[in-house]
């Protein structure tokens, strides 16, 4: 039906998490011993495989007592094995997690000596971050469009580039200015989108659709903490189905990850995201050609519909929206802010 491309591996918006050789390389290389407070043990500091048959490779401890200079020289030692440039950064969000504390703390605060319990939720965390956690899973949070949303491995950890979906959103809204307005997003997630729009527009009615329930559920603690008078109204089911009257605006960051893609995704994603947001069959397509299909009834006249995808599927998608009857008024792509092809606009 649709022109199949022979794909170059997802290396847009994933490029960050896909597996590179060198962070494969260093992922498999971390069987050193550490001495208690970080330092490495075992000839010249190399594999003391000898020693540490049993043991987790990737277990880190700290001594009551270090200083929080030493501590995250060591433990950024230890992440630079496995999460290479962000190490750094890494090791001091996460102290500072645990300090309840800011970075900037920290570093007015070198010679401030750790206790037990510090020490014990710091090495765990390192530890969970070795074997390469996503650092908001590890928070528990993750900011979007200026908010702070609760994250763990229920759902997909909202990314920046989203926030562009967010902003054609309102535009959408501010176009019907005085008129009651619907939003549907579809695939909320955390809640992410559904959320932000209805803070920034609560005389808008907004529906968030998600087909898995343990998803909803974190996106309905996100919406009592975030909008508690109100808010988007969730509901369980396959994309549009669960709708309950005509949208004048849809949105959806659906999964659109080809099948072949999703083993080189680096492991943070792909060991760690569930698998329902991210894989959408052999072409990575399936779930967005669904959703065009449902559009008909599920859209108001002049309705809009923005959509999320990869920047290798713009055309695709594109001439799939074309071809859809009705035809809408309006096929457009847009670019994110970092100059890729991301959003599909169609227009009713
Ligand atoms: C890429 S995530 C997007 C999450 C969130 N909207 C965001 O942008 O951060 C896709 C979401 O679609 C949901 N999903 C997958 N298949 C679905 C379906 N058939 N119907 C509704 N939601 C679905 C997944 O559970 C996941 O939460």
């Amino acid at each position: 039906m649709y022109e199949r491309k022979e794909r170059p591996p997802e290396r847009d918006r994933f490029a960050p998490y896909l597996a590179s050789d060198r962070a494969e390389g260093l992922y498999n290389a971390s069987l050193r011993r550490d001495d208690g407070e970080g330092r490495q043990v075992g000839a010249g500091g190399g594999p003391n495989l000898e020693d540490n048959q049993d043991e987790d490779p990737f277990n880190w401890t700290l001594t009551t007592g270090t200083t929080v200079g030493r501590a995250l020289i060591s433990a950024a030692q230890r992440l630079g094995e496995t999460s290479g440039e962000t190490a750094r950064l890494d090791s001091q969000v996460l102290l500072a997690h645990v300090l309840k504390q800011n970075r900037s703390w920290l570093f007015a605060h070198h010679e401030h000596e750790l206790s037990d319990g510090d020490c014990r939720r710091y090495a765990d965390l390192i530890t969970r971050r070795r074997r390469r956690e996503p650092v908001a899973y590890l928070l528990g949070r993750k900011a979007f469009y200026g908010l702070e949303f609760g994250v763990d491995q229920r759902v997909l950890i909202p990314r920046p580039e989203t926030e562009l979906l967010v902003d054609l959103v309102l535009a959408q809204i501010s176009d019907r200015a005085g008129r009651p307005v619907v939003v549907a997003d579809v695939g909320t997630g955390s809640g992410a989108i559904a959320i932000t729009v209805a803070m920034h527009a609560p005389e808008a009615k907004v529906y968030g659709i998600d087909i898995s329930r343990d998803a909803l559920d974190v996106a309905e603690e996100n919406r009592r903490r975030l909008t508690p008078d109100g808010g988007p109204e969730f509901l369980e089911g396959d994309l549009l189905s669960p709708l309950p009257e005509p949208a004048d605006v849809i949105v959806a960051n659906l999964p659109y990850i080809a099948d072949e893609e999703y083993s080189g995704l680096q492991s943070d994603v792909r060991d760690y995201e569930p698998r329902l947001a991210l894989k959408a069959g052999a072409e990575g397509l399936d779930l967005i050609e669904r959703l065009l299909a449902q559009l008909p009834d599920r859209v108001q006249t002049r309705g809009a519909v923005l959509l999320e995808i990869s920047p290798r599927q713009g055309e695709v998608v594109q001439r799939m929206a074309q071809e859809l009857r009705p035809k809408p008024s309006y096929v457009g792509l847009r670019r994110d802010y970092s100059g890729q092809v991301r959003m599909v606009t169609l227009e009713y």
